[in-house]
C-alpha cells in the first residue's frame, strides 16, 4: 500500500518519546496503528505505560493488542499523544477528522503535555484545504447547521466551499461519530488562513468541534522511504 514504509517509520521515530510509567493518548487512523503495534512490542517487552484511546476502532485495536487501557475520567494528566494527521501545514496546523475521530482526538491531544504528529510526505502541504475540513456538528438541526457553517467559511475567507454530510461507510446512512454526531465535510480547496477559519467555526451554534489542530502538535514526524525527518514546534 502507498505510503506504508513512511506511516512506519514515522511511527517508529514516535516510540524514541516513550518513556516508562507514561501515560499516552493513543490516536486513530493507520499511521497510529502502526505506533499501536509497536507500543504493543515493547509492552509485551517490559514496558510500563498506560493509555487512553481516541476512538472505539483504536479501543478495539489496544484491547486486542494487550495495550493497557484506562478511563480519561481517571486521569489527570497525559504526558504524549501520538496521532496521524489528514494534512500538516505551516506552523504544524493540522487538518483531522478523517477518521471521524476527531472531537476525542482534540480534548486528548490538548489535554497531553506533548503532542507527536506522525504523517507520510503526502500530508506535508503548503496551504491546507485539499483535505475537506471536517467539522463535528449535534444531530439536532444538522441541516441548518450545514447552511451556518458554509456561512461561516465563506465569512472567514473560503471562496467557494462545499459542504458534504458524510455518509457512514457502504452505507447510505449519515455517518454517526463516537459522540453521537454527524460530520459536515467541508471541501474548502485552499484554507488561507486558518485561525479565522477555526475561530469563525466555533462561532456556529450545533458544531461540536472542526478539524483544525491549531497550536496543539509539538512535534511532527513525517515518515521517509529510509527514516524520518521530525520538526518541532
Ligand atoms: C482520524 O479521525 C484522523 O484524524 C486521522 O488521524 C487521520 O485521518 C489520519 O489517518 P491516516 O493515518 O490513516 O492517514
Amino acid at each position: 500500500m502507498a505510503y506504508e514504509t513512511e506511516k512506519q517509520n514515522a511511527a517508529a521515530a514516535a516510540m524514541d518519546y516513550v518513556e516508562d510509567g507514561m501515560t499516552i493518548g493513543l490516536g486513530t487512523g493507520s499511521t497510529a496503528k502502526f505506533f499501536v503495534e509497536l507500543l504493543a512490542d515493547e509492552i509485551a517487552d517490559g514496558l510500563l505505560v498506560r493509555c487512553i484511546e481516541t476512538s472505539e476502532q483504536t479501543r478495539a485495536l489496544a484491547r486486542s493488542l494487550g495495550v493497557p487501557l484506562i478511563p480519561f475520567e481517571q486521569v489527570d494528566r497525559i504526558h504524549l499523544t501520538v496521532d496521524g494527521a489528514d494534512e500538516v501545514g505551516p506552523g504544524g496546523v493540522l487538518i483531522k477528522g478523517g477518521g471521524a475521530a476527531l472531537l476525542r482526538e482534540k480534548i486528548i491531544a490538548n489535554a497531553s503535555d506533548h503532542m507527536v504528529v506522525i504523517t507520510d510526505p503526502s500530508k506535508d502541504v503548503a496551504v491546507l484545504g485539499a483535505f475537506p475540513l471536517p467539522v463535528e456538528v449535534t444531530p439536532f438541526g444538522y441541516t441548518i447547521t450545514a447552511k451556518k457553517v458554509h456561512e461561516a467559511l465563506v465569512n472567514s475567507g473560503i471562496e467557494r466551499p462545499r459542504v458534504e454530510l458524510r455518509k457512514a461507510p457502504q452505507s447510505l446512512d449519515l455517518l454517526v461519530t463516537d459522540g453521537g454526531n454527524h460530520i459536515l465535510d467541508c471541501h474548502c480547496g485552499e484554507i488561507p488562513d486558518p485561525a479565522r477559519t477555526a475561530a469563525y467555526l466555533s462561532g456556529v451554534p450545533g458544531v461540536v468541534e472542526h478539524g483544525l489542530f491549531i497550536g496543539i502538535a509539538r512535534t511532527v514526524i513525517i515518515g521517509t522511504e529510509t527514516g524520518a525527518r521530525i520538526i518541532e514546534y
